[in-house]
């Protein structure tokens, strides 16, 4: 039997109007790059798209995760890309492309990866999602509702196929540890962990039952891997659908509660997930707010069937106002928290630059206390 691999390689290369939108030149060069790589058979299709300024590749291929030929396809069609980028002019122009040379695999190199690898169904729905001005801990709360929650999954009760639950691999991104929790019976241990967005990112989620893969996040924390601020690392989920799966709309579900993410201008900012149409995948307001669209496929022999633009629906219209209400909540804050991120977030943002500069004014309360009571001594000594 085949296995088809669904590789989503997403970098940031530059983008029009600040970090606004990807410019359709750059697409247009990252097709070429396609194209012809799947006239040489180093994969079967793809689809290339945008989330504001994210570049996002859709592969499918029958080589496997992380193969060497497929990651430097999508590595040449960033960096013929990037070239486009800083031929228009375009801003921070190869931003995500933190290496002149590739190795192996775009791993650690800055572009964001979700890949899977699977044995296709008779039918293999799969939705991908893609969001800008976020981090990867995003999906932690809908990947959750999806698979572990019954008041958002009616499969979770009512399908005997979904009853016996789902594992979850949750990656501890500062120590590149992994720890398998299993639900329903440790949902409490993995909302221990999965709450603390920064820090604990669900990876993968596997149907107990036969192990069979179901979901995939993009994990990579470009801070983490650069040491310093470089954007956020705007995130891509992954998930096959119904059939003992979610059901497409059990997964649309999750995301109708526009839930405060990190990663909104400068990175430094708690804003709400807004789900949008293709349309409207770009940032504007405050460079947001944090943005995500859904496009659903249909894999066949590894032939990728779509997409159908999830989030275009007026069905959604009610989680897009209500995000735009909590923005005008949320700006009201300006600089204070909890609008920006707490200082730990914040390490790898210019703000300590900022503080930097601060640090030689600071004086201990005893020594003021001790400077003034010298001065009053030498006045009462005249
Ligand atoms: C957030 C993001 C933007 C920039 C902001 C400042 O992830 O990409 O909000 O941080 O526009 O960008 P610079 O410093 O490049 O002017
Ligand atoms: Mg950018
Ligand atoms: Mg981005």
């Amino acid at each position: 039997m085949m296995r088809t691999t669904l590789s989503v390689i997403k970098a940031d290369i530059g983008s029009l109007a600040g970090h606004h939108t990807v410019h359709p030149d750059t697409m247009a060069v990252a097709n070429k790059v396609l194209a012809e790589a799947k006239r040489t058979g180093i994969i079967v299709d793809y689809y290339i798209t945008h989330v504001g300024d994210d570049l996002e590749l859709i592969m499918t291929h029958t080589r496997g995760a992380l193969d060497t030929k497929v990651h430097e396809t999508a590595w040449n069609a960033f960096k013929e890309a990037a070239r486009i980028a800083r031929d228009l002019g375009l801003y921070a122009a190869g931003q995500d492309l933190l290496s002149d040379s590739f190795s192996g695999n775009v791993k650690g190199l800055g572009p964001g990866v979700a890949e899977m690898e699977f044995e296709e169904r008779q039918s293999e729905p799969v939705a991908i999602f893609m969001a800008d001005k976020t981090e990867p801990g995003a999906f932690n709360l809908p990947v959750y509702k999806m698979f572990a929650d019954p008041f958002n999954t009616a499969g979770l009760v009512i399908d005997p196929a979904l009853h016996g639950g789902f594992k979850f691999d949750v990656l501890d991104v500062y120590e590149g540890e992994g720890v398998t929790l299993n639900t329903p019976d440790e949902l409490y241990d993995l909302l221990a962990l999965i709450g603390t967005v920064g820090r604990y990112v669900i990876r993968r989620v596997w149907r107990r039952q036969d192990d069979l893969l179901a979901s995939t996040v993009s994990i990579e924390r470009l801070n983490l891997i650069a040491g310093k601020y470089v954007g956020k690392d705007d995130p891509v989920l992954v998930v096959r659908l119904q059939h003992g799966l979610p059901a497409l709309g059990e997964v649309l579900e999750a995301f109708s509660f526009p839930h405060l993410v990190a990663g909104w201008m400068r990175g430094s900012h708690y804003g709400p997930l807004m789900p949008v149409s293709q349309r409207d995948a770009r940032a504007t307001r405050f460079d947001g707010p944090p943005r995500l669209i859904g496009l659903g496929f249909n894999i066949k022999n590894a032939r990728l069937v779509g997409p159908s633009d999830l989030f275009d629906d007026p069905a959604f219209d009610g989680a897009r106002k209500q995000a735009v209400e909590i923005t005008d909540y949320m700006r009201r804050h300006g600089p204070f928290m909890p609008h920006r991120l707490e200082p730990a977030e914040m390490e790898y943002t210019t703000l300590s630059l900022v503080l930097e500069k601060l640090k030689d004014r600071f004086k201990r309360e005893e020594d003021v206390a001790k400077a003034k009571q010298s001065i009053y001594s030498k006045e009462s000594n005249e």
